[in-house]
């Protein structure tokens, strides 16, 4: 036969297959969420997440160290109080005391310039109804008033020693909010990692039980409808506007095509966010024997990054770190 267009000539041999492989991942595109709960006194497994843990402050720091020697870009930080130290405003936030604030001022010192710390901005941890947010006297949560909560979080967490605070809140203009109130008091080099689009999904499931989340109801009145794809340009657009540092899509897989277009638009670097639910499927597939464990957790931190996320939080960061070098 001759004549015909012969696509598998470029997929011949592995050297081939190298040569001309579009799309890479490495270790320094890989971000790891981390959990550190207050009360601890070492690690704690997450039954709906196995192999990921909550942390004491040691264990965090000792977690930390080994990620970033395994040459993971930066570690995402969320803090988890002890229930009775959450209330309606989400005080522990913004105290410096706080379990997420204190993790951070050791972490700073330990791993510090090492890595870029990272502070998840956001009150659901912190609230005893579980909002992201402070509510108003009909129960609905208040923009405004969430957005001074807001920048009395970031500028606690930018004190003690974040690089980059990750806004995931979804309240309008908490970007610019946030931007300004860093400005005002030292902290213009703390930058912003901005949840553009962040969807209200049911894949987020494993990790309100990771950080013990009392949230009744849903967000849907504020994260996205995962019907839409144009208000995600425009949320981009804002952020764009506001100051974002970095832009993230949350979910990646069952979001992909938003991922394109994001990055497509985007004039800073744009993050993708593998979030519990995506860990938890592949690892209980995997577990039965249905899957390839190795196989699906890289090519799906692949895919991710084709759409277009030049930054991947997974909570596989410093596994396949390991698996990369
Ligand atoms: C909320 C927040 C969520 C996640 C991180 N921060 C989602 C939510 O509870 O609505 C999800 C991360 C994951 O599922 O891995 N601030």
């Amino acid at each position: 036969m001759t004549g015909i267009d012969r696509p598998r000539r470029l997929r011949r041999t592995p050297a081939m297959r190298r040569l001309v492989a579009e799309t890479s991942l490495e270790p320094r595109q890989l971000v790891l969420p981390m959990f550190v709960a207050d009360g601890l006194d070492g690690p704690r497994d997450i039954s709906s997440m196995p192999g990921v843990q909550q942390h004491s402050i040691d264990s965090l720091c000792k977690a930390a160290d080994a990620a970033v020697t395994a040459g993971v870009g930066g570690l995402m930080i969320f803090g988890v109080p002890k229930p009775e130290d959450k209330d309606a405003n989400g005080t522990q936030a913004s105290d410096p005391d706080g379990i997420l604030n204190r993790a951070l001022r050791r972490l700073s010192a330990e791993v510090g310039d090492a890595t870029v710390l990272m502070a998840d901005t956001c009150l659901d941890e912190f609230t005893d109804h579980g909002h992201c947010g402070v509510l108003a006297a009909d129960g609905s949560v208040d923009n405004d008033a969430t957005l001074d909560r807001y920048v009395e979080m970031a500028r606690a967490q930018a004190a003690a020693g974040a690089h980059l605070l990750g806004a995931s809140g979804m309240m309008d203009g908490q970007v610019g909010a946030i931007r300004l109130g860093l400005d005002s008091e030292g902290f213009a080099d703390t930058g912003i990692l901005a949840y553009a689009a962040k969807y209200a999904s049911a894949f987020y499931g494993p990790f309100r039980e990771a950080v013990g989340s009392s949230l009744q109801g849903d967000r849907r009145t504020y994260q996205q409808d995962p019907a839409n794809r144009r208000e995600a340009i425009r949320e981009l657009d804002l952020d764009l506007a506001e100051g974002a540092d970095i832009v993230m899509v949350k979910p990646a897989m069952s979001y992909l095509d938003i991922l394109r277009e994001v990055a497509d638009r985007s004039t800073v670097p744009v993050s993708a966010y593998q979030i519990s639910g995506e860990y938890a499927m592949i690892t209980a597939a995997a577990e039965r024997g249905w899957i390839d464990r190795r196989g699906a957790i890289l090519e799906s931190l692949l895919s991710i990054r084709r759409a277009g996320a030049d930054i991947v939080l997974t909570y596989w960061a410093a596994e396949a770190a390991h698996w990369l070098v």
